[in-house]
């Protein structure tokens, strides 16, 4: 079965094509970084623009690079949410096109089952129950998956996103965006001890993250003078490099202490780390490590399927159509969609939370 996916919930415009759920034929991004640069964060409206001025052309690469045509491809699936509103209709609007022309099933897909299904490309099938760690610049949540397609959030920021505090740090030290690999690559030269910074505990003991406190003691470190920003960001020197592995350590270990005590808790077969924190050098060893102590296999993808990608849009879109779900013509955007209106759950007294978005 081949799936074209269209994502395009932020910044980068995307399309692919996946054969039976687990192999890229083509897998194309437009990175909008450039546009975004200047300005230190997303533009939503030049991202929407930007969208619908890259879609055409996306797609055509992606179904050209498959070696296919558009009337070979068995159905399609758009991003749905969450994301930037304009940014999304320019995906969906495009696939609703295709799918009305060539009379295809089109699923609506939520970004963030997205990221968890970037993993399938190069791992070997998930075993469950699963754990799955979804750190980017727009979520950092943390989802007990008993079974396929069903989804019980643990854990989530209650404040700023992982990849959202790499980007504002970085940007605080005056050296540019995105941040988490300017971070990523500054930390490896830096002392990750020279800075003390606490793990976040929250108050009333549920499994959530916060990392706002993390972004504040970095602004106190400049306030008090003991950093200062650079304002030459190609070579920020040492003490930025210290303070970037400092910070970088309290993330890592921040994620890993949550994972921890879930992985003590729910005794999962698998676990995911996907979103484009999943890049981060780290992140991805602590994982490793974490995994191999508690024999839990760990499935990561690779850097091009972990930040935004249309790939994983489709990966996730096949077990729903192998399921028999079908095109509900009247979806649209949804700027704040939550993966199956999941419930938090409050680990301090079982009490269970409604959870109303990321
Ligand atoms: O998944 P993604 O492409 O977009 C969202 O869904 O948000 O993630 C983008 C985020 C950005 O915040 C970026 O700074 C972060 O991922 N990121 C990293 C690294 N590479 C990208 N963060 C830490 N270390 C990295 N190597
Ligand atoms: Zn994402």
């Amino acid at each position: 079965m081949l799936i074209l996916g269209i994502e395009s919930s932020c910044d980068e415009t995307a399309a692919a094509v996946i054969e039976d759920g687990v192999r890229a034929r083509s897998n194309i991004v437009a990175s909008q970084v450039a546009t975004h640069r200047p300005y230190g964060g997303v533009v939503p409206e030049l991202a929407s623009r930007e969208h619908l001025r890259n879609i055409g052309p996306i797609v055509k690469e992606a179904i050209a690079q498959a070696g296919v045509e558009l009337k070979d491809i068995d159905a399609l699936a758009a991003t749905q949410g969450p994301g930037l509103i304009g940014s999304l209709l320019v995906g969906i609007c495009y696939a609703k096109s295709l799918a009305l022309v060539f009379d295809r099933t089109l699923l609506g897909i939520n970004h963030i089952e997205g990221h968890i299904y970037s993993t399938v490309f190069e791992n070997p099938p998930v075993e469950y129950p699963a754990l799955a760690l979804v750190v980017s610049g727009g979520h950092t949540s943390l989802f007990l998956v008993p079974a396929p397609l069903e989804y019980r959030l643990i854990g989530r920021t209650r404040d700023d996103a992982a990849g959202e505090a790499y980007d504002k740090v970085a940007k605080l030290l005056g050296l540019g965006y995105p941040g988490g690999p300017i971070l990523d690559r500054l930390a490896q030269t830096g002392d990750g001890r020279s800075f003390q910074f606490s793990i976040p505990r929250m108050s009333d003991g549920t499994g959530d993250f916060s990392f706002s406190g993390l972004k504040t003691a970095v602004v106190r470190c400049v306030k008090k003078g003991l950093i200062s920003p650079t304002t030459t960001p190609d070579s920020p020197g040492p003490e930025i490099a210290n303070l970037a592995a400092s910070f970088q350590r309290t993330v890592v270990r921040t994620l890993r202490q949550r994972v921890e005590q879930a992985i003590d808790r729910y005794d999962p077969k698998t676990l995911i780390v996907a979103g484009g924190v999943a890049c981060n050098s780290a992140l991805r060893q602590e994982m490793k490590e974490l995994g191999a102590e508690r024999a839990v296999p760990v499935h990561l993808p690779s850097p091009i399927f972990t930040t935004d990608n249309a790939a994983m849009i489709a990966a996730a879109a096949y077990p729903r159509l192998l399921r028999g779900e079908a095109t509900d013509w009247t979806f649209t955007a949804e700027s704040t969609m939550s993966l199956q209106n999941l419930q938090v759950e409050d680990t301090r007294n079982e009490k269970r939370l409604r959870y109303r978005s990321s």
